[in-house]
């Protein structure tokens, strides 16, 4: 069979790649330590499972509206006006299965063969990926040079507009450098953004998770964005619900029109009884309490982790909010050294290179402190640190 270049020209997900490697390796019996994953070790919040099987007894198992029932797409509204302070209504909203599917949509509507799209590194791995697909260019703007800090690369931003420049990618909190992008960094970009007309897609999937006192203001509030600002977010980091697969875009009716038009055509809709799943989790769960205590778990993780780093003389920036920490490391193929490192040492690591940041691995903070030191001492014991 003959394949379309633009599919050959891309490369399955890398933390897939590492993660399929480990269960590969599990199923030979190993014990790996896995780092590799991007999702809490957090239970679903019990009335979450509960509202999820009251649905299927209801018999919500049919499809719905294509954008999402018209109460989830409500209950969504309200919760970025509640934590966001964003004024969405519901035509502005389509619950999507996963936050991945809705840059996907987003990137298929705004994306023309030969377009530009700005993006940010440390990248999350599908972005550039999901611009090629769609027959685009990803423009890199690296951050590692500024310790992961967008503002200090504002001027690398501005100067990589060009005329093709169809859109500019944002995630902050990011995964996976886990910086959160300051006030001025966000006002910089947004006079970018105003003053060259684009739009932008704000990633804002980690935006509950932070560390300490950190916030984020979302950006489409800040003047002049609502208009041109695709806000991404859902509920699988938030309310540990990955495999429900759901999440959403919140942008004005121009772009859901036409993102919705890619939606329907390729998945009709999210699942029926996960959207109604959704709206337990958005209407119904104490997101205060439940992120504190994830949050409080993965900070004395993060610290665990940077300071066992320091001890070997690895220095990285702090990460400010996700559960995630990228450090630099000594080989030419850090794809060959996360390979290795699962086979070799027993722990799980995403490559640097999967988001644009070569010479670097990605740890997720998924494991238990003493698991976390284990897998650094099984690292070093095994010469990879
Ligand atoms: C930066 C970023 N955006 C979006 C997503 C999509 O998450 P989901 O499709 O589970 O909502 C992820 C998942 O890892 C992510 O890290």
């Amino acid at each position: 069979m003959e394949f379309a270049e633009r599919v050959q020209a891309v490369e399955p997900a890398a933390p897939f790649v590492i993660s399929n490697l480990v269960t590969e390796v599990e199923a030979e019996g190993e014990d790996i330590v896995d780092l590799s994953v991007g999702q809490p070790d957090v239970d679903t919040p019990q009335n979450i499972i509960d509202a999820t099987k009251d649905a299927l007894d209801a018999g919500h198992t049919t499809y719905t509206p294509s954008n999402g029932i018209m109460e989830l797409r409500e209950s969504i509204a309200g919760y970025l006006q509640d934590r966001f302070d964003l004024e969405y209504s519901s035509e502005n909203i389509i619950a999507t299965p996963g936050g991945k599917h809705a840059l996907y949509e987003t990137i298929q509507a705004i994306v023309d063969p030969g377009d530009e799209v700005i993006v940010i590194d440390p990248v999350w791995s599908s972005y550039e990926p999901m611009v090629q697909l769609a027959g685009g260019e990803a423009i890199h703007v690296d951050t590692a040079p500024y310790d992961f800090a967008l503002e200090p690369a504002l001027d690398d931003l501005e100067a990589a507009v060009s005329d093709d420049t169809a859109l500019v990618m944002l995630n902050s909190p990011s995964n996976p450098s886990g910086m959160v992008f300051s006030e001025a960094a966000f006002g910089g970009l947004r006079d970018i953004a105003v003053e060259y007309d684009l739009p932008v897609l704000s990633d804002e999937i980690y935006a509950e998770l932070m560390y300490e006192d950190n916030e984020q203001r979302s950006l489409a509030t800040f003047d002049g964005m609502m208009e041109r600002t695709i806000t991404i977010n859902g509920v699988s980091k938030t309310f540990s619900m990955t495999g429900y697969r759901l999440g959403f875009m919140a942008a004005p009716t121009d772009h859901t029109t036409q993102a919705g038009k890619v939606h329907s055509h390729s998945v009709s809709c999210a699942s029926n009884f996960v959207q109604r799943a959704g709206i337990e989790a958005l209407e119904n769960t104490d997101v205060d309490a439940l992120t504190d205590d994830m949050m409080e778990t993965f900070e004395a993780r993060r610290d665990l982790f940077v300071e066992l780093l320091e001890e070997r003389g690895i220095d990285v920036p702090v990460p400010e909010g996700a559960f995630y920490v990228m450090f630099p490391i000594e080989s030419d193929d850090d794809m060959q050294y996360c390979k290795d490192a699962v086979r070799e040492a027993g722990v799980g690591l995403v490559p640097g290179q999967a988001f644009g940041t070569p010479g670097y691995v990605r740890a997720s903070l998924v494991e238990t402190e003493d698991r976390i030191r284990e897998g650094i001492k099984r690292l070093e014991d095994a010469g990879f640190l």
